[in-house]
């Protein structure tokens, strides 16, 4: 099978890299891609939004399977361009990933299929901001304002704060810039990333991770795309993974696929483990980054087959996953002033180690690798458990060199050392 990934994080990087060794792989292609995949697949240079370009390009190279790693592209509708054009796609329609593009559709979804998620309301006229606030936020009991732009925003759209200021400014320069603006009462215990590929009413779980979304050790400064990840989650008792299966995912499914929009590629469930039980933060509509990372370093079973098969139609038909018996964590090396506009055109040493996955990495002419984005490299280490993998993780970490550059110390601590607990 010839496949052709679309994306260019430290995600397709993975997605490559597990692809890869999936035997039936025959094949494989990225676009745009970036320094770090285009050691492992042939790299095209093409706009991703656009479905005609991707359908053009699959079809040059005669892929068999498109897999479309980011939100953008498929909240465009690419993967219906793919489909259309008769070539299998990993990825749902442009209906169906409204899921994540839009996070009012995503609340009317849980609410019909009866999942727990945080009240919320939708503000789109800044004249009714003030009275909004005060109905969410620390007057109402909960410790902080969950403050959201509804449509994509790469995971820095949201501000979660105690201070009604904070709150209120970032609301009002996303209306201010013609967003409306999501507020959501707080959801307290830890979060949990449960990735699923799912087909129509057929969901298969991989396993559980967590990410961590603050730039700062101990969960402090602002949002970030997600500054590292570990898998599987030591401390989550696998009746609750069944459980947001069975009463989370496979409702929501079955809700869209009555609503004639049916899922198929990858359903990302991203919760809280209340006190009262899961409740889903967000849904997204594809693999997540950092997470993913972590997740398929574990895979032992052919990704390439899992994928196709989800595409096809067939996902109830595939044999149960495979997965290492070890623990896995990623780091994310981000350029210096990440998460706000990011210092690019460094060269990095040390980026081309087994484990190190690019992101923001471009090749010079001269050779040289260089940073061109915020999020530059993921690195990647596996061990018997949390603790090995940390290790693994933070010693490849020093052979990296990029000036300015910055990761978190802490990705997978409290869990290592047993700390989390529901
Ligand atoms: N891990 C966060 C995201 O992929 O959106």
């Amino acid at each position: 099978m010839r496949v052709l990934v679309i994306g260019s994080g430290a995600r397709e990087h993975a997605l490559l890299l597990a692809l890869r060794r999936d035997p039936d792989v025959e094949a494989l292609a990225v676009a745009p891609g970036n320094a770090g995949t285009a050691i492992i697949a042939d790299q095209y240079d093409v706009d991703i939004t656009s479905g005609d370009a991707v359908v053009d390009l699959a079809r040059r190279i005669g892929a068999d399977l498109v897999v479309v790693g980011p939100e953008v592209p498929l909240v465009l509708g690419v993967a219906d361009a793919v489909r259309s054009a008769g070539i299998a796609c990993f990825g749902p329609t442009k209906d169906a990933a409204r899921i994540e593009g839009s996070k009012s559709f995503a609340k009317d979804v849980m609410a019909a299929a009866g999942v727990r998620t945080a009240t919320s309301e939708i503000v789109d006229n800044p004249a009714n901001l003030d009275a909004a606030l005060d109905r969410f936020g620390p007057p109402s009991g909960d410790p902080s304002w969950v403050v959201k732009d509804d449509g994509l925003a790469a995971g820095k759209g949201v501000v979660v704060t105690a201070d009604r200021d904070t709150a209120r400014a970032h609301a009002a320069s996303l209306l201010d810039s013609g967003h409306p603006v999501l507020l959501e009462s707080f959801l307290d215990g830890p979060e949990v990333s449960l990735f699923c590929v799912v087909d129509g009413e057929t969901v298969v779980p991989l396993l559980a991770a967590q990410d961590f979304k603050r730039v700062g050790d101990g969960d402090t400064g602002p949002n970030t795309g997600g500054m590292g990840a570990y898998a599987p989650l030591p401390w989550l008792p696998d009746e609750v993974v069944t459980s947001i299966v069975d009463d989370v995912v496979k409702p929501v499914a079955a809700e869209l696929v009555k609503r004639g929009s049916a899922f198929s590629g990858l359903l990302y469930a991203g919760l809280a483990i209340t006190s009262r039980g899961p409740a889903v933060v967000e849904f997204n509509c594809r693999f997540g980054d950092p997470e993913t990372q972590a997740v398929l370093a574990l895979l032992d079973s052919p990704l390439g087959q899992l994928l196709y098969a989800a595409a096809t139609g067939s996902l109830a038909d595939q044999p149960p996953l495979r997965w290492r018996d070890e623990a896995a964590v990623t780091v994310v090396v981000a350029a210096e002033n990440y998460p706000g506009r990011p210092r690019v055109g460094d060269v990095i040493t040390g980026a081309e180690a087994d484990g190190v996955l690019h992101a923001g990495t471009a090749r010079r002419d001269d050779g040289a690798i260089v940073s061109s984005g915020g999020r530059v490299l993921s690195v990647v280490g596996t061990g018997a458990d949390l603790t090995a993998a940390r290790d693994a993780a933070y010693s490849l970490i020093k052979s990296i060199r990029l000036p300015g550059s910055h990761f978190r110390s802490d990705i997978g601590l409290t869990a290592a050392e047993g700390r989390i607990s529901l």
